[in-house]
């Protein structure tokens, strides 16, 4: 039996107007702040992590200082507190034991799925494809919520330029636009049509904001860049989460113009709160609003509170200061109650949307927990995106695709049988025993007549002598050596920045050793940021980027090495040669001096400015071909539009899918421009002989970019309209933008 105690306390607040059923959510979460203490409205504002927290049957003896807090209506969500059993019970203290009544929130950062893993996000940026990172948020949705989870942490929209830093594996790369669209994508997956349906959960937009421009990549560090940047590069991805209807957004750790981004009145009071007119929750990062003290901006825990607060975050997460503060602060006139229940309100509307009022234990269903959880079809799309999200680097004599009746195979390399690594960071309830490694796709793809070897080599980081000798003896025995070589799961995600990018030495070696043995060698790259392979590149005939693709990690690469998928993968950031190339990125802004033949001109003394692989770039085992560009006209005033077209033809042998992308460049501005810019992409798939025709439309809006005075509008002038296979191979045709 259900018993709604909060339905019988809105029928009481509401007791004068006969409990109308119409009342608007507003005025019920009105009604019921109207009964609150200031006591209880800071608990609805504070967020705990609860990993240990109600394991075992409701028995006071058990009751642990976390449970006695939700029991004193102390908190308003919880995150880390998962599957049906344990969230259930958290539930019941919360709806059962609290004086109102009002039920939890459960978060998780479910990232790339829940228990079918999917590929980490920056792989399945990769894909470029719009539809399945929506299926694979929606799947992730349907896992956590079967498992009691409300609310995930995610859509990480973080631009970043630096694979130093190793967060950019959660994020979608390197480029505002397709970041945006990315986002919108995860956005409608996790968070459906209707929140309040038992299947769908809200979602975060994070880190607000230019958490990507932490310093030397490394993780928690400061940020020190322009407005102009800030509003150019990190905050698009953002409005476009924003204009597709996400629920909540996170803070930052890190500060912006010296102030941080949890009390950063700018970023939070005038541009999201004001100029967005965002009014969902703002949930702290963990325990950023306490660490101000620590970031030396204010003396006292209290005064975190305050100034958190009162610049518009409504929850705190893990630093236990407005709980504890907010009710003195009240009481000493340092706070305006007014402010809390502001907060309150976008605390308690968000759960009167997840539909928690009507039933708190809708998402509580063990028997669907059980049905749903790693349900084969979401293997399935996990593997359907796995292989998507693969990108092919080099192929060299077309020696990928691999022959299922290949005699002699080797398989090595330390990830080549690992079930943990393909989980990635952020694996949410992934367990290594559920994944498909390599070893296990490749055995499962090949013909009985194929005998498939597998060594280590060596370890992720550690040369081992005995392990290289088997591999090199193991190599020469074999037709085609399989290289799995790369990063660990924890050598990115949070607090996983590296100071070199490229292979770990041991790992170096290993490749070279193979090389050496002159067996034909295919790398399966598997990682969590763009790594500076240039020695391979050079030396190893084919390459595949293969991250850290989840559950079906295995067999996805199978059917991508054995030519059952062709490879439609295109990077989404830019891959360098060396780590002291970066921040490298495809649409840097025009400089004054750029590279030619002569010394005195933008470049290094010791490399090649040129990525290693660059934005965009992908290959297939099919090729295709580009028309000329069509323009319908190649002038438009600011209120006309042109539409740029190309035929694509499948020229090679195979069904192969392509991304076509568009990018626009700026001849003259009054601030200064990139040198092109991603502006619209299709995804298309061509039969072997096909050709369809891609069209694009253009208008000023497109054109549109921060001015010199920072209003955002387009200039009228010159303009080049590029269309190609990527950022550095495209046919470009000028047009012009007019006044009228
Ligand atoms: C991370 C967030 C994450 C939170 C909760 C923080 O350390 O920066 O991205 O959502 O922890 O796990």
């Amino acid at each position: 039996m259900k018993i709604n105690l909060i339905a019988i306390a809105i029928c009481i607040a509401f007791a004068t107007s006969g409990c109308a059923k119409t009342e608007s959510t507003d005025e019920k979460v009105d009604a019921l702040i109207a009964k609150m203490t200031v006591q209880e409205k800071a608990g609805q504002l504070n967020q705990y992590s609860g990993f240990e927290i109600l394991t075992g049957d409701i028995d006071d003896s058990k009751i642990s200082d976390r449970n006695q807090r939700i029991k004193n209506g102390l908190l308003g969500s919880v995150l880390n507190v998962l599957g049906t059993e344990d969230v259930e019970q958290a539930q019941r203290y919360a709806v059962e034991q609290t004086r109102l009544g009002i039920p939890l929130i459960f978060a998780f950062d479910v990232i790339h799925g829940y228990r079918t893993i999917f590929p980490i996000p920056l792989a399945e940026s990769a894909s470029w494809d719009l539809e399945a990172i929506e299926r694979s948020a929606r799947i992730a949705a349907i896992e956590a919520s079967a498992a009691g989870q409300n609310w995930t942490f995610a859509p990480m929209v973080d631009i970043s330029h630096d694979p130093r830093w190793g967060r950019v594996m959660e994020g979608a790369g390197e480029d505002p636009y397709l970041g945006g669209k990315i986002a919108q994508a995860r956005v409608r997956g996790f968070q459906g049509n209707d929140l309040s349906q038992p299947d769908t959960i809200a979602a975060t937009a994070k880190h607000f904001a230019a958490y990507g421009e932490v310093i030397a990549g490394r993780e928690y560090n400061n940020v020190d860049i322009s407005r102009r940047k800030l509003w150019e590069t990190h905050l698009p991805p953002f409005k476009a989460a924003l204009d597709a209807g996400i629920k909540t957004f996170m803070n930052a750790f890190n500060e912006f113009e010296g102030v941080p981004a949890s009390a950063n009145t700018y970023l939070i009071d005038d541009i999201l709160r004001g100029q967005w007119a965002f009014d969902g929750v703002l949930v702290s990062d963990w325990d950023s609003i306490g660490a101000m003290v620590t970031s030396g901006v204010i003396e006292d825990d209290a005064g975190t509170a305050e100034m958190a607060l009162e610049a518009g975050t409504d929850i705190d997460m893990e630093s236990d200061v407005f709980v504890k503060y907010l009710p003195e602060l009240v009481e000493q006139g340092r706070v305006d109650e007014a402010l809390i229940d502001k907060a309150v309100k976008r605390v308690l509307r968000l759960k009167f949307e997840l539909g928690l009022f009507d039933d708190p234990y809708q998402y509580i269903d063990a028997e669907r927990e059980k049905a749903l959880i790693l349900a084969p079809e979401h293997r399935e799309a996990a593997r359907d995106m796995a292989r998507k999200s693969v990108v092919l680097l080099k192929n060299e004599n077309q020696l990928l695709p691999l022959d299922k009746n290949i005699k002699n195979l080797a398989i090595i390399g330390p990830l080549g049988d690992n079930q943990f690594h393909m989980n990635g960071f952020w694996r949410g309830k992934g367990q290594a025993a559920d994944v498909v490694t390599l070893l296990e796709g490749v055995k499962a793809k090949i013909s009985n007549n194929t005998v498939v070897r597998y060594a280590e080599g060596s370890g992720l980081e550690t040369m081992d002598q005995e392990k290289l000798a088997d591999a090199v003896a193991l190599a020469k025995q074999s037709d085609v050596v399989i290289l799995a070589v790369g990063e660990d799961a924890d050598k990115t995600g949070e607090a996983a920045s590296r100071t070199n990018i490229e292979l770990y030495p041991a790992q170096k070696a290993l490749v070279k050793a193979i090389h050496a043995t002159g067996t034909p060698a295919v790398m399966v790259l598997m990682n969590g940021r763009p790594l500076a392979i240039e020695w391979s590149e050079a030396n190893i005939p084919s390459i595949l980027n293969g991250w850290l693709l989840g559950t079906e990690a295995g067999n996805a690469l199978a059917d991508v090495l054995f030519g059952d998928y062709n490879p439609s993968g295109k990077l989404t950031m830019t891959v360098p040669r060396k780590t002291g190339q970066i921040p490298i990125f495809y649409n840097h802004k025009r400089i004054s001096r750029p590279l030619d033949d002569t010394r005195y001109t933008s470049q290094y003394v010791d490399s090649s400015n040129d990525p290693l692989y660059p934005f965009g770039y992908g290959l297939s085992y099919t090729n295709f071909s580009y028309s000329a560009i069509k323009l319908s006209t190649d002038s438009i005033n600011l209120n006309e539009s042109l539409e740029a077209s190309v035929t694509v033809t499948n020229s090679g042998k195979r069904f192969g899918e392509e991304v076509v992308q568009l990018y626009v460049k700026d001849m003259v501005g009054s601030a200064v421009r990139p040198v092109m810019e991603l502006k619209g992409f299709e995804k298309i798939a061509l039969k072997a002989g096909e050709s369809q025709e891609v069209k694009f439309t253009i208008d000023a809006d497109d054109l549109a970019f921060y001015t010199r005075d920072m209003s955002f509008k387009a200039e009228p002038g010159d303009f080049a309209l590029m269309i190609g296979p990527s950022s550095i191979s495209y046919e470009s045709v000028p047009f012009k933008l007019t006044v009228n």
